[in-house]
């Protein structure tokens, strides 16, 4: 594996809208039931957003939080990446309504758009970019607003998702927590897998598109459920093996939270108690690129790691794509 030159995390925030939509919301739009979501997914509860809300609202609190942890100011920032699959436009990108948001002058801005593996690869580019020295203050935000792309006449899909925006601030030395392994993967052969069929070039905005509903997300839940259970466990197992931990050193998995079934099976191929897998999944359903730092600055704040710690971010999702990041806290 490539040296990183010492990175860390020296702050993080996270946001999540007001809106609570628990089961009993969709047991009256659909036909389903709160004890049969209960038991497929885990989830009790997502946030929504109100339909004036956009991605960058979000962002821009979540990077607020993760600068007031960090005790840095806006215009101390050099590099703002945010991974996202639900912009506010496509383009200019989140990224620069962001850094108009918080006044950070002085910072490039860009999105990265891999589904729910967004902020594991915006982590490692931001990752990247710092440990080169060419930047000082790094801010790497997940967030997605998965409720407007969501066809709520789809009981399969419609209760899977919510609202939320994660932030953490990447500092080139070894103050905070040390980033010390990222990596990332695709495979596009999968792509259709989880699609979003219209407004883009494929299939324009158009009448046709949106008698459809050709702009709501589109998933075949079955195949995304195995290809994570082995994804989520060969990638924490392989990312111990490359840093030279054993899995059982590892303190906290803090995993993409896609399905609690999902998070029990991968835990089980990893022999792994669920103790030491963080879920929030029962609160916030699956918010994307924002679901893995929403559960780091959750899982950081609770005070469950102390120094010397390892901590594993794993996240997988659409593209098909997939990313790992261990952490010495
Ligand atoms: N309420 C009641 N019944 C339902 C619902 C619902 N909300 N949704 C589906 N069903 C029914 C189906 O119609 C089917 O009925 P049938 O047997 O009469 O045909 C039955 O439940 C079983 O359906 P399955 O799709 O086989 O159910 P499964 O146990 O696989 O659970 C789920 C579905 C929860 C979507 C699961 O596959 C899953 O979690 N997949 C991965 C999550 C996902 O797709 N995330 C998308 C983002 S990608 C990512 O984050 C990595």
């Amino acid at each position: 594996m490539a040296e990183l030159k010492s990175v860390s995390i020296v702050g993080n925030g996270s946001c999540v809208p007001d809106k609570v939509l628990d089961n009993a919301y969709f047991e009256k739009i659909v036909d389903t039931s709160d004890e049969w979501i209960t038991t497929r997914t885990g989830i009790k509860e997502r946030r929504a957003v109100e339909p004036d809300m956009v991605t960058s609202d979000l962002a821009t609190k979540a990077a607020l939080r993760a600068l007031e942890s960090a005790k840095i100011k806006a215009e101390d920032l050099d590099l703002i990446i945010v991974g996202t699959v639900t912009p506010d436009h496509p383009f200019p990108s989140t990224g620069c309504y962001v850094q108009k948001n918080i006044g950070a002058v002085n910072a490039s801005a860009f999105d990265i758009s891999a589904a729910c593996s967004g902020f594991m690869y915006s982590l490692t580019v931001g990752c990247r970019m710092v440990s080169t020295g060419s930047y000082k203050n790094a801010l790497v935000i997940g967030a997605d607003i998965l409720t407007k792309i969501t066809d709520y006449t789809d009981r399969a899909s419609c209760v899977l998702f919510g609202d939320g925006a994660g932030a953490v601030i990447l500092q080139p030395n070894n103050l905070g927590h040390e980033v010390i392994y990222t990596y990332t993967g695709a495979d596009g052969t999968g792509a259709d897998v989880m699609v979003q069929p219209a407004g883009g070039s494929r299939n324009p905005a158009s009448h046709k598109t949106v008698d459809e509903r050709m702009h709501y997300m589109r998933l075949r839940g079955r195949e995304i459920y195995k290809f994570a259970v082995i994804k989520m466990a060969d990638l924490v197992a392989d990312a111990a093996k490359q840093c030279n931990i054993k899995v059982e050193d590892i303190a906290l998995v803090i995993p993409h939270q896609v399905n609690q079934r999902i998070l029990e099976a991968a835990a089980e191929r990893l022999n792994m108690p669920m103790d030491k897998i963080f879920v929030n999944i029962h609160k916030y359903g699956n918010t994307a690129a924002a679901s893995a730092p929403i559960a780091f600055d959750e899982a950081s704040r609770s005070g469950k790691l102390k120094k010397g710690d390892y901590a594993v971010l794993v996240a997988f999702g659409g593209g098909l794509t997939w990313g790992v990041t261990v952490l010495k806290w």
